[in-house]
């Protein structure tokens, strides 16, 4: 039987434990998933792809049916390349929604052979996103819980705390 495959895009600028958790349920109906770590130039990134892909292997190395690699260009010219069929997003909240449905309807009139498929975001989750855990962790809050540990040291020393916060 052919092997059910899913493709998981995105920045994962960092991960978090949000799209860890689409990963590891994305594994009970696919039989593998690849995160597929995108080159967004119009993105101002932390975090370097090299760097994004290293640390989703070292979070995720207890799951042996993930592969992470990372692409540039048109996510459905890498869907060709991996001859994959189905993309796979988390939605968060309604306001996820529409940008999600314009993605989705133009990777579609791009590539008929692909579907993108939705899975709601568990609800220890829905609040979490990098750009906010970017932020907390920029102006030294607590990141803990939020993201795997490895992430966290890695957002310590992006983000070194050289002074303390004060009243202006
Ligand atoms: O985590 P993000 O930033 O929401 O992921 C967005 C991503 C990487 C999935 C999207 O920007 C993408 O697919 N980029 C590759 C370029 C591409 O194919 N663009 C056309 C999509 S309409």
């Amino acid at each position: 039987m052919e092997e059910k495959v899913a493709v998981y895009p995105g920045s994962f600028d960092p991960i978090t434990y949000g799209h860890i958790d689409i990963i590891k349920r994305a594994l009970k109906i696919f039989d593998k998933v690849i995160v597929a770590v995108a080159h967004n130039y119009d993105k101002q990134s932390l975090f370097t792809p090299q760097e994004r892909v290293e640390m989703i292997e070292e979070a995720l190395r207890d799951c042996p049916n993930v592969v992470v690699e990372s692409f540039e260009g048109l996510l459905m010219e890498y869907m060709k390349r991996t001859n994959a069929k189905v993309v796979l997003r988390g939605l968060r909240a309604t306001s996820d929604f529409e940008y999600e449905y314009h993605m989705a309807s133009m990777n579609r009139s791009l590539n008929k052979d692909v579907d993108t498929i939705f899975m709601v975001t568990g609800k220890d989750y829905f609040f979490i996103s990098s750009r906010t855990i970017k932020e907390v962790a920029s102006l030294g809050g607590s990141v803990e819980g939020l993201v795997p540990e490895n992430v966290a040291r890695r957002l310590k020393e992006k983000f070194p705390q050289l002074h303390r916060p004060h009243n202006i």
